[in-house]
């Protein structure tokens, strides 16, 4: 008898689909399904100023979606709370490629009322486990200062973080770095940095979210006194030429997010004003993320398949970026090399047959 091979994908988009994805950038607590939101409020008794929370998902500046953003976050009780979502943005976000992601989760507000970072940690775990058991897809976890909590909470989460590492708590190993998120607005990255220093003194990796409410010089500072190895967004860099060739010549990896940038910072007016293809084009390692898939309407298949529209590119030019994202991403290297492998096959394997 002889196996039929499967049929390659008739279109771009298709292929992109299947294309196996790596995310850096996304928000465990931005990628609740809006369903769950709801029984999450209605099982812990938390009232939502709409039924349908996808009411509230429409904003007009980064500092308008916080507040929804925040709003979603309440809604979270306990461990078995973070283990489901973290289970269901998993197996989510392998419905549409994704392989293996670096998920942020931000605990600030939730330790503010009272829930341990070890419990948050341990049911995330137990989530990213069950998607692994069924899927395959590995999920690695990044801790995200709030700073509108501000630098003595953000060292305190990293003094304990460090704590939980040294024993060996449930779930840790997962947690391979840190960064920070929230406001930009009235921050200096610079006042993070006893957080970051403690972090990173401690073995954790360092990126941080600059650059979608700021400019070039905070990105900068971000590398220069966080020890940041990666920024998240950075979308203002191509204003300083200097601070491109920086991130050029010491392939420090952006982790763009060009539909949440149209959707939630209103930065562009579409598309395909985006300056990923410049940030591309000046040599940037610039990857391809959703950031907060769930609150924007947006998975990683539409947002590989919206850039190549958009950005006019290939499918070699997207297997590339697609690789790009592996280069970027915490993997011990043996780890990394199989994931560079699985997408490095997928070059021929899933090429679009377009007729
Ligand atoms: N920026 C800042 N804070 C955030 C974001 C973001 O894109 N997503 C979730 N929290
Ligand atoms: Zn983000």
């Amino acid at each position: 008898m002889t196996a039929t091979l499967p049929s390659r994908p008739t279109t771009l988009a298709g292929a992109l689909e299947l294309l196996p994805k790596v995310e850096l950038h996304c928000h465990v607590e931005g990628a609740i399904r809006p369903t769950t939101v709801m029984e999450l409020a209605a099982k812990n008794g938390i009232a939502l100023p709409a039924d349908d929370p996808t009411e509230l998902y429409r904003y007009e500046s980064l500092n308008g979606f916080l507040e929804v953003f925040f709003l979603v976050q309440g809604v979270l009780a306990d461990q078995g709370d973070w283990a489901r979502i973290a289970y269901e943005a998993a197996v989510d976000g392998a419905a549409h490629g994704m392989v293996y992601r670096e998920s942020f989760f931000t605990p600030a507000r939730l330790m503010a009322k009272g829930q341990g970072l070890g419990a948050i940690i341990a049911g995330l775990d137990e989530g990213c486990a069950a998607a692994e058991a069924e899927t395959g897809v590995v999920v690695n976890l990044i801790c995200d200062f709030d700073r509108e909590f501000g630098p003595e909470v953000a060292l305190a989460t990293a003094e304990e973080l460090v704590a939980l590492k040294r024993a060996g708590a449930p779930g840790i190993e997962r947690v391979l770095g840190v960064g920070y998120d929230s406001i930009e607005i009235g921050q200096e990255p610079g006042w993070y940095a006893a957080a970051f220093r403690t972090a990173g003194a401690g073995g954790l990796r360092r990126t941080a979210h600059q650059g979608e409410n700021s400019g070039p010089d905070a990105i900068l500072a971000c590398v220069d006194l966080l020890g940041a190895e990666r920024i998240d967004h950075g979308m203002s860099i191509l204003e300083d030429p200097d601070v491109v060739s920086r991130f050029v010549d010491d392939r420090i990896a952006l982790t763009v997010c060009p539909n949440s940038n149209i959707r939630i910072a209103n930065a562009f007016p579409e598309l395909a004003q985006h300056v990923y293809p410049a940030m591309r084009e000046a040599g940037i390692l610039a990857t391809l993320n959703t950031d907060d898939p769930a609150l924007t309407d947006l998975d990683l298949g539409y947002e590989y398949a919206s850039a190549a529209e958009a950005f006019g590119y290939g499918w070699d030019e997207m297997v590339d970026i697609a690789l790009d994202g592996v280069e970027a991403c915490w993997l011990e290297d043996a780890d990394k090399a199989g994931v560079r492998a699985r997408v490095a096959d997928a070059r021929e394997a899933l090429r679009p047959d377009l007729g």
